[in-house]
């Protein structure tokens, strides 16, 4: 049997690599998170028709891996897809001839793919959807589809559907993982991964945000005391870190945004939001670090409207409690944070309609739009939860907090959906 083997350490990667190949040809496609078990796979299913292999991966690297398929099946084609500089490849691979710089993997492996595998071109609009990524993603940013049988597909999920870990069982038992979406959206999905990852590489080598830092003991605290894994606050520091590094670097961005700085309430509440709403995504299983990059842009750019004076929690709660006619101002700062979110370059979507839901409540009685639970998005609704827990740790002592304790104290979280289904999954 003709197949593909793509190789790599970040399972999001190698959900992209599957997405891309699956867009470009009709090829069966397997895939391993080290060179170890890409050996297995070699031995199991014979040779492949193509090898694409990640460099720096732990139980075997890439070094390892091409040794030894040289060693096994020394014509078959081989790609090397990696983040270091190519020259540096090209000394570590001399063997190998084609080689792709992450992050912009999709133009590259496509043509090659077109060049070597035209005959097998899909004809179909919709491709079969990774499940693993699904599964990380926790909001689905496209529209999710079932294929009933030849040309024929329902639509499952719709973009902005949250998903807890019994739809994923439901999933899995029903449609033995074989969900597509449409080839445009696939498209849209990796392009907006390979920026996440963009970011990420170009922030990999710079300091650490100062201000991040100062905030993890408190946050560390509120996870340990809410029986949350260290596992996540490590993720969320990281993407926070690539996030700020990335606005900081970019000139447009960093001449626009606020950035929190040390010693001021709005940076600490800011930078607590930052840290705190990748957590809580993780916790739900949502490891997606694009989602989670989503979170963070949200939480820099949400009250970037807000006096800066007026930042002071007691302040803060006396406006939102004041008429709407005398806090006008105040309540449209949602809405202009938003508008500047869908003005600025380089921001993921969804991150405005995060900012303009920040202030809704799930009784309908938020502003600026007054929406009812069920028109707020699942990240939306993340966002609110994450802010009425910092607002929650700051009126008990530390000995005292907890999630029981937090879900007792916020009954209109446990009423409807999307805020239901957020707490019932942390709940559980
Ligand atoms: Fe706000
Ligand atoms: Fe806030």
């Amino acid at each position: 049997m003709s197949y593909i083997l793509l190789v790599d350490d970040e399972p999001d990667i190698l959900d992209m690599l599957e997405l891309i190949t699956s867009t470009t040809t009709q090829s069966v496609i397997f895939k391993a998170c080290c060179g170890n078990e890409a050996i297995e796979i070699l031995k199991k299913q014979g040779v492949p028709s193509l090898i694409v292999s990640d460099y720096k991966m732990p139980n075997g690297d890439g070094v390892f891996l091409f040794s030894e398929v040289q060693k096994l099946y020394p014509s078959v084609p081989y790609i090397i897809c990696s983040g270091n500089p190519e020259a540096q490849l090209k000394e570590l691979f001399p063997a190998v001839s084609e080689f792709i710089q992450k992050p912009n993997m999709m133009k590259p492996l496509k043509q090659y793919l077109e060049k070597n595998f035209v005959h097998t071109p899909i004809p179909q609009e919709y491709v079969q959807l990774p499940f693993g990524y699904l599964k990380r993603l926790g909001v689905v940013s496209f529209d999710t589809f079932v294929r009933l049988g030849e040309g024929k597909y329902i639509k499952l999920h719709q973009s902005g559907d949250a998903l807890d870990k019994s739809d994923y069982l439901k999933i899995e038992n029903k449609f033995l993982n074989r969900l597509y979406l449409l080839k445009n959206d696939a498209v849209n999905v990796i392009k907006e991964f390979e920026d996440f990852l963009e970011k990420r590489i170009s922030s990999s080598s710079e300091n650490q945000f100062e201000l991040v830092e100062s905030v993890i003991p408190s946050v560390a605290l509120l996870c340990k005391s809410f029986g949350w894994s260290h596992e996540s606050l490590q993720l969320a520091q990281k993407t926070v870190t690539a996030t700020v590094q990335f606005v900081k670097k970019n000139k447009n961005l960093a001449a626009v945004l606020r950035l929190p700085s040390e010693d001021d309430t709005y940076g600490a509440h800011v930078s607590k939001l930052c840290v705190l709403t990748c957590v809580v995504a993780s916790q739900l299983g949502w490891h997606n670090e694009a989602t989670h990059e989503k979170l963070v842009m949200a939480s820099l750019m949400h009250d970037h409207f807000v006096d800066e004076a007026l930042y002071d929690d007691t302040e803060l709660l006396k406006i939102e409690n004041a008429s709407p006619a005398s806090n006008s101002e105040y309540r449209t700062h949602p809405f202009r944070a938003a508008e500047l979110a869908r003005s600025l370059k380089g921001i993921p979507n969804h991150v405005d309609s995060i900012i303009m839901e920040h202030h809704e409540k799930p009784n309908g009685e938020g502003f600026p739009r007054g929406l009812s639970a069920s028109r707020i998005s699942a990240l939306g609704a993340l966002f609110i939860i994450c802010e009425a827990i910092i607002a929650y740790s700051f009126q008990k002592k530390a000995d005292q907090l907890s999630l029981e304790d937090f879900i007792t104290t916020h009954p209109e979280f446990t009423l409807k959906d999307p805020f239901k289904k957020i707490i019932l999954s942390l709940k559980s």
